[in-house]
């Protein structure tokens, strides 16, 4: 190509380069005209593929004009670029301006674990009968897991309590929330009323309805005159306050070292194929245990309890394995509350 014919191309691209730049009003469009104008495929590289037939004198002079109209269309679409971007921000400033009357998100509604919940039902129904709720501890000693409730050393009955030790001698996870009932007598005069929710260890295959690591709510009365039908009275109304109205109760004789006479209660439950549902341990609390916690069996007597809270928690909310509870699957818990 001849050199005049060329340099009248790159000037006639220079010119409708421009008009195109002042022409576009969008970022996107000014970006898609650099690429088609300055881009290795674009159409000032396409022109001066006809570098190559000029002769070594002329092609300075192209490369030159080629560079000066390069320089031209790059602070064409900058100033350009500068334009367009001012009226996109002003134009998104004023179309996207927020509705502050528009209702925000809700936020997302937490709630009670099933084990708390359990735990809070039961403290509300035994808070109407004028018992506060007080706490003992996880890590306990053998004597007041054991010994002071009337489970002497190599007693067979230990058999219903395996244990977690820890390497301090004597020291192991409390396996039922009982040695509060010592820890309580030995804090508080009678009257007592208390019940002790917390967390219980024991050394066991788990399964759907075993743990190693459970929940229990210890209830201890203490008074004057105490007599098993009182705590026939108070778990009736426990296990109607729990399960509803409708609910019958059945007393059945049970053993505990700490309690004499001793009793396991059992709730009606269609879900089971007797009709009846286990739901705790109970009893009049042995004349040992009271003055192992300092009180004189002649003058006060009094009844304990205690409850599995997983149990309850699978009865009232239908869930089929206690695992699930520990889990802390947050599809189950929503589905649950
Ligand atoms: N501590 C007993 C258990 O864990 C339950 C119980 C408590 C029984 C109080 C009687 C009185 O099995």
């Amino acid at each position: 190509m001849e050199l005049a014919a060329l340099e009248k191309q790159l000037r006639i691209l220079q010119s409708e380069s421009t008009a195109k730049i002042e022409a576009a009003t969008s970022l996107a469009d000014l970006d898609d005209l650099g690429t088609s104008l300055l881009g290795k495929k674009g159409a000032l590289t396409d022109l001066l593929r006809g570098i190559g037939s000029l002769s070594a004198d002329d092609r300075p002079k192209i490369g030159a004009l080629a560079n000066e109209v390069r320089a031209a269309i790059e602070s064409a679409l900058k100033s350009r670029r500068t334009v367009a971007g001012a009226a996109e921000l002003s134009a998104r400033i004023t179309s996207e301006t927020e509705d502050a009357t528009t209702p925000g998100p809700l936020p997302a509604f937490g709630s009670l674990h099933p084990i708390p919940e359990t735990i809070s039902a039961i403290a509300q129904i035994m808070g109407s009968f004028g018992f506060t709720v007080v706490e003992g501890q996880e890590v306990e000693d053998d004597v007041t897991n054991f010994q002071l409730l009337n489970i002497p050393e190599d007693h067979p009955s230990r058999d219903l309590w395996d244990t977690l030790y820890l390497r301090e001698p004597g020291r192991l996870l409390r396996t039922h929330t009982s040695p509060g009932q010592i820890r309580t007598m030995r804090t508080i005069e009678p009257p007592i009323r208390v019940i002790l929710p917390g967390r219980c260890y024991r050394y066991e295959a788990v399964d759907a309805s075993h743990g190693f690591e459970f929940h229990q709510v210890e209830g201890l009365l203490v008074d004057r005159g105490t007599t098993l039908a009182d705590l026939k009275g108070i778990l009736d109304e426990l296990a109607r306050g729990l399960f509803g109205p409708g609910t019958r109760t059945r007393f059945r004789p049970g053993y505990y070292p700490f309690t004499e006479p001793s009793v396991a209660v059992d709730v009606s439950w269609d879900g089971s194929k007797d009709g009846w549902m286990t739901i705790l341990g109970a009893g009049m609390v042995h004349p040992i245990v009271l003055e192992n916690g300092g009180i004189d069996p002649e003058k006060h007597q009094g009844f304990a309890f205690g409850l599995g809270v997983e149990r309850i928690a699978m009865l009232r909310h239908g869930i089929p394995d206690l695992r699930a509870l520990l889990e802390n699957d947050l599809r189950l818990l929503r589905g649950l509350r």
